[in-house]
């Protein structure tokens, strides 16, 4: 196989001519001879002005070039798209795919040897797994780190758990708008992705549980000495994978997929991190076994004392220890035969990972956060396809739950009724919001968090159950049914419930019903309007070919056949 500048070569029967153009053309950026005769490492550059979760990036790359040159290297930077959560109208999860087709189809397109792959804010690692995934090159993954906390009135705060905390204190008047005001400028400490146990930090965690990315570099902070040293690490190592063409299939088998799950799970990690795992696994043709996933958990002890589910931040993690110390605590139930971007196997990082030390942050086995199931899978008329509770972050006296429905028909119908006083709600009710799956409102957004209607909030109200086809972040918390599938835009049952239904949620029997028996459901069915559908242009694209939670909501076409093995692996 040809390297370095000599791959891809688009020659049309003369390669040593397109050769010659090439270096003609990139000797214009002042590169010589000696410098262009060596592996090249590509470092897919997301910096954006709208991203401040990677406003590290331009330092980022400059030590990983420091590294990739250290080991005899020649590092080229390039773009991809940039997606921020809170800059990606309409929801960035619509953006992801399309970030995952640029990344997969450049990494393609360019000469590369290997790459270093810079992602953070939620939805781009995910993508730019899922693009490597395809493109089937060596790459190593390195994440931008989370922001630094701050501090509001003597507490330490941070995004976004705390930004939900202060803005429901505000929603119930216990806080006024000049406080409100002052807490603004004070959740977001530095540049980085947020400082809790949200999909960004997930998605870190899961990458170096996947090998894919390097031992310890999960948690150092954006701004950190650590996280520039990691940087460097990783430049230098992104030569070593090149020269042994240690390509991704080699690192995201089955085995480290199960291992990834299981640290999802002990983190009490983000609900979007099941679905990203999903959208990875399928670009290998690895389908998604969600009672696999279910079983799994009630086995995995939440040991991550993070918020939502706990109380500390990631730089508190990385203090005690990151990843390494969690995975050092799950040893028996690891996996340690999967091969990581070290060229060694995850068994063997661990038996040289930094002794372990008292601290706080990351619990032993047998004191626990929550003692096991952090997601659990329901089933039932209302998802014959599955849905999920975090009940590590729900109220436990809601967990078995009947109430009557309020049905709210779409994100807007909720926005226009949820506030109002004649709204006729109770706290014993489940609130019911449909058509913000996948499809139905393209992206899926994390409208799944629906807000405590305002009446009730002044009351007092903090938890209600509530049920969607929708997402929700992983900072947020309460008793909260997501990923309804399939979801009411596609003709769901979620779709039939009507306000004044009766719907139970038993957890512990893994079950959610719509207390209306098939024939009444048979007669609501045919009186369902189709939803309008976008006429053109990436979002016609998306509806037409997205598939549903359970499958990671990729695109039909990017994800490859079917094989026998499903993940996570069973025990
Ligand atoms: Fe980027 Fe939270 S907004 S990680
Ligand atoms: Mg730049």
């Amino acid at each position: 196989m040809e390297s370095g500048l000599r791959s891809n070569l688009t020659s049309y029967g003369d390669p040593e001519f397109a050769l010659f153009l090439r270096k003609a053309f990139i000797k214009g950026a002042g590169y010589s001879d000696d410098a262009l005769d060596r592996p090249v490492i590509g470092i897919v550059d997301t910096e954006s002005g709208f991203n401040p979760c990677h406003g590290n990036v331009p330092q980022l790359i400059e030590a990983i070039e420091r590294g990739v040159m250290l080991s005899g290297g020649l590092p080229i930077s390039f773009p991809t798209i940039s997606v921020h959560e809170s800059f990606a109208y309409p929801t960035s999860m619509f953006l992801r795919n399309l970030m995952a087709m640029d990344t997969e189809e450049m990494l393609r397109a360019l000469p590369l040897d290997a790459v270093v792959l810079i992602g953070g804010c939620d939805k781009t690692v995910p993508a730019q797994l899922m693009g490597a995934a395809s493109a089937g090159k060596p790459v190593i993954q390195l994440v931008t780190g989370s922001m630094l906390t701050g501090s509001h009135r003597g507490r330490t705060v941070g995004a976004c758990t705390d930004c939900r905390a202060f803005w429901g204190k505000f929603r119930a008047d216990e806080i006024d708008a000049d406080e409100i005001a002052e807490v603004n400028g004070r959740l977001v400490g530095s540049v980085g992705t947020c400082s809790v146990a949200g999909t960004a930090s997930t998605m870190a965690a899961v990458s170096e549980a996947l090998g894919i990315a390097l031992p310890g570099s999960a948690t150092p902070p954006a701004v950190t000495a650590d996280r520039m040293r990691v940087a460097e690490a990783t430049g230098k190592r992104a030569v070593g994978i090149a020269a042994e063409n240690l390509t991704i299939d080699k690192i995201l088998t089955p085995a480290a997929f199960t291992n990834a799950f299981r640290i999802l799970l002990a983190m009490g990690g983000s609900t979007n991190a099941l679905v990203h795992l999903a959208a990875i696994a399928g670009r290998f043709g690895f389908p998604l076994d969600l009672d696999a996933f279910d079983a799994m958990g009630l086995d995995t002890p939440v040991l991550v004392d993070l918020k939502p589910s706990g109380e500390h931040y990631m730089e508190d993690l990385h203090r005690a220890g990151g990843v390494q110390r969690l995975m050092l605590e799950l040893r028996d139930q690891l996996d340690p035969t999967p091969l990581t971007v070290t060229g060694r196997t995850l068994g063997e990082e661990l038996d040289d990972a930094p002794e372990p030390f008292p601290q706080d942050v990351i619990r032993p086995r047998d004191n626990p956060i929550h003692s096991g199931g952090s997601i659990a899978v329901l089933h039932g008329n209302l998802a014959p396809a599955g849905a999920i509770i975090k009940q590590s972050a729900a109220t436990p006296a809601l967990l078995e739950h009947r109430g009557r429905a309020v049905v709210f028909e779409d994100a807007a119908d909720m926005a226009e009724r949820i506030d109002r006083d004649d709204l006729d709600v109770e706290a014993s009710d489940v609130l019911v919001l449909r058509n913000i799956g996948p499809v139905g409102f393209p992206g899926m957004p994390e409208a799944g968090y629906i807000p405590i209607p305002r009446k009730l909030a002044r009351a007092g109200v903090k938890d209600i159950v509530r049920i969607s086809d929708g997402r929700m972040s992983g900072t947020a918390a309460g008793t909260i049914v997501l990923h309804a599938s399939p979801e009411a835009a596609v003709g769901g049952p979620l779709a039939l419930a009507r306000t004044g239904d009766m719907i139970t949620l038993s957890v512990s029997a893994r079950s959610l019903t719509l207390e209306v028996d098939d024939d009444e459901l048979e007669r609501r069915a045919a009186d369902v309007a189709p939803r309008p559908r976008p006429e053109r242009g990436y979002a016609r694209l998306y509806v037409d070919e997205v598939t549903q939670a359970e499958e990671g909501c990729d695109f039909r076409f990017l994800q490859a056949v079917d094989t026998s093995v499903s993940v996570p692996l069973r025990a």
